[in-house]
């Protein structure tokens, strides 16, 4: 891979010609680009040195373009260390120096930033809220670490050791480059709709697939926004997966519709309850004798069809269908109706296959008429299949 490592003025500066070594003995072409207080840590003979080219760190030394051409040389940009400043730059879209320009330059391919600084500064809201703000943009944060930190005190801010920054290299060299720059919500998992305070109304969906879709996304580097009703299932990835717990069809609609318009895409195979009792009495009800008793439902909103209304060009939408008669024709019309990209249809004529167990099999319908089927495949491979397909 061509990789940038970009270097600011940090004490952690030291650790970049070791960060870089690392990188050009794993395979990697590397180029370095420094900021002027870089400079004032390390040397431009000793990062030329182990990255063999020339660094680049005057916007104007070669008339200006410089940092247009590396970004269409480099395949990721790594800042190591990245200092408040050069973060609070980014966040803010300034670029008034040679690595600043490049970032902003370097659109639509991955970038990595290793923070190190003082533990009050990490703590500010000021760079927390820019942090938020580039990772909501795709870019990966490596640390900071907790420990000793140059200014004598102990605490979160130094830098990432340069071992683990270049595992978190290959990690992404070894992943899906466009997913790696993309965040995507998946909903998973059943819905509870209340009937008191002890009763519900529920379903056999366990969440399974669902968690495999969003553990396929973050094996391939995308952030992954996961929205899940009740389930026993947790998540291996934490790094890669936020996961928002909910228990109703109508909180899940919040939280879906709320994430969407941060997301490059969105997989919904939830297993929502489409009605839910028209009121929740805060007690448990009282048998009433030997009567029966009615409960009045109420339709709950459709999750799918709402994101699908909400839709912005560039964004994909991938449903979920479970029919059992004229499965691929009702699948189709539903991929109209709810203006999704694609939908995939499970069939509960297969053994195997659907709620509860660990395999699956299923028809992958796209917009423009494409059809993609799975031989009974682990829900894992069953994830892996769709995300190939529709991202
Ligand atoms: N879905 C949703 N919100 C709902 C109901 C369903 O987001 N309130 C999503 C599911 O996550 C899944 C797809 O819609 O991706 C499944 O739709 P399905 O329940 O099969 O079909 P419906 O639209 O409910 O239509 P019908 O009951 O007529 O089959």
């Amino acid at each position: 891979m061509k990789i940038i490592v970009g270097i600011t003025g940090g004490i952690a500066a030291y650790k970049a010609p070791e960060l870089v070594r690392l990188l050009v003995k794993a395979g990697h072409e590397v180029r370095c680009a420094a900021t002027g207080h870089a400079m004032q840590f390390v040397t431009r003979v000793t990062l030329e040195t182990v990255s063999q080219h020339p660094l680049y760190s005057d916007l104007f030394a070669s008339g200006g373009t410089e940092h247009i051409s590396l970004k269409d040389w480099g395949d990721l940009l790594l800042v190591a260390p990245a200092t408040a400043n050069i973060i609070g730059k980014v966040a803010s879209g300034i670029a008034d120096d040679a690595l600043s320009t490049l970032l902003l330059a370097f659109s639509g391919k991955p970038v990595i930033m290793a923070p190190a600084m003082n533990c009050e500064m990490w703590a500010h809201p000021a760079v927390q809220r820019n942090i938020a703000t580039l990772k909501s943009w795709g870019i990966r944060m490596v640390g900071p670490a907790e420990g000793e930190l140059a200014c004598g005190v102990s605490g979160v801010g130094r830098m990432a050791e340069p071992e683990t920054i270049a595992a978190e290299v290959e990690n992404i060299s070894t992943s899906n480059f466009q997913l790696s720059t993309q965040k995507w919500l998946v909903t998973a998992g059943p819905t509870f709709e209340r009937i008191d305070s002890v009763r519900f109304i529920g379903n056999y969906s366990s969440g399974k697939m669902g968690f495999a879709l969003a553990e396929a996304l973050a094996e391939q580097g995308a952030d992954v926004e996961l929205v899940t009703g009740p389930t026993h299932l947790d998540v291996s990835n934490t790094r890669h997966i936020n996961i928002h717990r909910v228990e109703s069809a109508r909180e899940m609609y919040a939280a879906a519709t709320e994430l969407f318009p941060q997301c490059r895409g969105a997989i919904l195979s939830a297993a929502v309850a489409d009605y839910r009792p028209a009121e929740c009495a805060n007690h448990k009800l009282k048998k009433n004798g030997s009567e029966g008793m009615h409960l009045d439902l109420v339709q709950n909103p459709d999750i799918l069809a709402t994101l699908g209304s909400m839709k912005q060009e560039g964004q994909t939408l991938v449903g979920f269908a479970l029919e059992t008669d004229n499965e691929e024709a009702n699948a189709q019309r539903k991929l109209e109706k709810k203006n999704l990209d694609y939908i995939v249809l499970n069939s509960l004529r297969d053994k195997g296959a659907g709620f509860g167990v660990d395999t699956n099999k299923v028809t992958i319908l796209s917009r423009d008429g494409h059809r993609t089927e799975s031989p009974l495949l682990s829900k894992h491979e069953i994830a892996q299949l769709i995300i190939q397909t529709t991202t």
